[in-house]
């Protein structure tokens, strides 16, 4: 592994925890709740981002050139949600990656979906340009729809991933967790997945540690809260400094109030 590529993987995982702010979601969804007006949304974030996960379309046009936060730049895609969406293509190259200052690319592997075999194979492909360049790569695990979200499945996703290269894996969290964590030798973060209420969405993230992750990827549940501001700073405390839900939820709570107050 090249100096280049660790240094870069340093730069996300600062004392190998991350806050990671997820935002690329329109790139299949597109103007996605909380995230109709891009730039409105991630400014107010970016002070308490570890890195910002997007597309380039997003990164051009909605964050200005002065960023200091890490960009982990979403590279596959293709389609949408009314297709097949395991059906993916690399969209952008790691050339443009380095142009754009991207610490990392992330790429959507579908495991037991129609197009598996090709979006593994992206993953290759990337891994292996990534090398070239020292650029990691973050594979995005997603199984089958009609498998089940658990440790069998997610894991088997996770540690191919890890398999093919990847130096950094995103997953969901499911119940027994450390399995999936145990048999994947890179590091693991979990997306926060539908949005929950923010307590619920802090247990996941303090389960998800306590599990072994390196911390999240997280988007809906911070960008669709009440208060995204708030809960960046509540799953911060969780991630790292290790609080307890119950306390960032209370942090959170008592944030959002003082912010209500003030307005
Ligand atoms: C979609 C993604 C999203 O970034 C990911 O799902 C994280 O966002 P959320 O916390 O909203 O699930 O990679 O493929």
């Amino acid at each position: 592994m090249s100096w280049g590529l660790k240094n870069r993987v340093e730069r996300l995982m600062k004392g190998g925890r991350t806050v990671m702010l997820a935002v690329d979601h329109g790139y299949f969804q597109g103007p996605t709740t909380g995230l109709e007006d891009p730039r409105k949304t991630i400014t107010p974030l970016l002070p308490y981002a570890d890195s910002l996960m997007l597309t380039r379309g997003v990164l051009r046009t909605s964050v200005d050139p002065d960023l200091e936060v890490p960009v982990v730049l979403r590279v596959s895609g293709g389609t949408s949600i009314l297709k097949e969406l395991s059906d993916e293509v690399v969209t952008t190259s790691i050339e443009e990656a380095i142009r754009l200052n991207a610490s990392a690319v992330a790429v959507s592997v579908f495991v037991g979906s129609e197009h598996e075999k090709e979006t593994l194979a992206n993953l290759a492909e990337l891994v292996n340009e990534g090398e070239r360049y020292g650029m990691p790569v973050l594979a995005v695990t997603a199984v089958g729809r009609e498998m089940a979200r658990d440790a069998r499945y997610l894991g088997l996703a996770c540690r191919i991933s890890a398999e093919l290269g990847a130096s950094i894996v995103k997953t969901y969290y499911c119940e027994d967790f450390s399995k999936v964590v145990n048999g994947c030798p890179v590091p693991v973060v979990i997306a926060g997945g539908k949005k929950l209420p923010e307590r619920d969405a802090l247990v996941l993230a303090q389960n998800a540690m306590a599990g072994g992750a390196s911390g999240v990827d997280m988007g809906r549940n911070i960008f669709q809260s009440s208060d995204p501001v708030g809960m960046m700073k509540a799953v911060r405390a969780v991630v790292h400094e290790g609080a307890r839900a119950d306390d960032a939820f209370r942090l959170f709570d008592e944030g959002q109030a003082a912010r209500q107050i003030a307005r």
